[in-house]
């Protein structure tokens, strides 16, 4: 029988031979999944014998990353700002900037008093954001929207798991909020340029769904229509917390000049790059 210590290694250089990107994070994910452990607890049971049937489930795990799928999508789950998220193709895999978002919203809104206040996740997909805001703010009422029916089976999913009482609201944009109002709203949009998705990385764009990642020919959709839209949804004094593209900062700014904004404002995320863009409503 091999130990585990053994059959990491063997992966790990199976992967390199095969030229997968980050092959020993990938081998170390996969294993933890397939012995149902942490992968920093593979370090401390290297000895462990690994059965036959582990070996097994984890060599068809390993023929599905040979072909550059993420290894989240392998894995079927996410963990996203200490909440355990579901993924599957369906849904844009959370990524580690979106939680950057998420915990400048939950800093903010922990200062406030939120009962009685709604919030609403536009462009859900897999729920992370609007699921980890209800998780750490139980007090505001949080509404989850998507145009896919598909992402929104996964959210529910989502918020089951997490123990989060959310709605789930289906349809284009903010179109299924017609005469509603909100105090929050956290969007991550599909922001990216259409002539940028040619070029995206092929474990992307050959497995993500380019619904959730394409803002139209400039990636900008989304921003043009919040800017026409958002103003009748929002109480005094809302808040709205953007993810954005690299390099749509000043396209964010002219977008969002006129005076019902009382702020708008870009942050960068931990590379540097513009990555959030922050108003308040008049
Ligand atoms: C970039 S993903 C964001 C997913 C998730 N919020 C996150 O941060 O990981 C964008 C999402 O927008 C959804 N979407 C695309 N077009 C839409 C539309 N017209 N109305 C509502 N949602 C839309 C996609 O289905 C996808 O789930």
């Amino acid at each position: 029988m091999k130990t585990l210590g053994e059959v990491l290694s063997v992966s790990v250089q199976f992967l390199k031979e095969k030229g997968s990107p980050r092959a020993r994070r990938l081998t170390e994910e996969l294993i933890a999944h397939v012995l149902k452990i942490k992968r920093l607890d593979l370090y401390m049971q290297f000895d462990r014998p690994m059965s036959q049937e582990e070996l097994e489930i984890l060599r068809a795990l390993m023929k599905r990353a040979v072909k550059g799928e993420p290894f989240e999508y392998i894995t079927g789950q996410v963990c996203f700002y200490h909440c355990d998220i579901s993924v599957t193709p369906d849904v844009l895999i959370p990524r580690p900037e979106t939680e950057i978002l998420v915990d400048t919203a939950c800093k903010y809104l922990k200062t406030q008093d939120l009962i009685g206040k709604t919030a609403w996740d536009l462009c859900t997909g897999s729920g992370c954001i609007g699921i980890a805001v209800k998780k750490s703010c139980p007090d505001l009422a949080v509404s989850l929207s998507d145009i896919s029916e598909k992402a929104l089976v996964v959210a529910h999913k989502n918020a089951q798991r997490n123990s989060c009482s959310v709605e789930i609201v289906h349809g284009d944009f903010l179109k299924p909020m017609v005469g509603r109002k909100a105090d929050f709203i956290f969007c991550n949009p599909p922001y990216i340029a259409l002539k940028e998705y040619l070029a995206l990385d092929p474990s992307v764009k050959g497995f993500e769904p380019k619904e959730a990642l394409v803002g139209g020919e400039d990636g900008l959709a989304f921003y043009k229509r919040l800017k026409e839209d958002l103003p009748s949804h929002l109480n005094k004094g809302a808040k709205i917390f953007l993810e954005i593209g690299t390099g749509q900062g000043k396209a964010l700014l002219d977008l969002f000049s006129a005076h019902l904004w009382k702020e708008a404002r870009i942050e960068k995320d931990w590379a540097g790059h513009d990555r959030f863009f922050f108003l308040e409503f008049e």
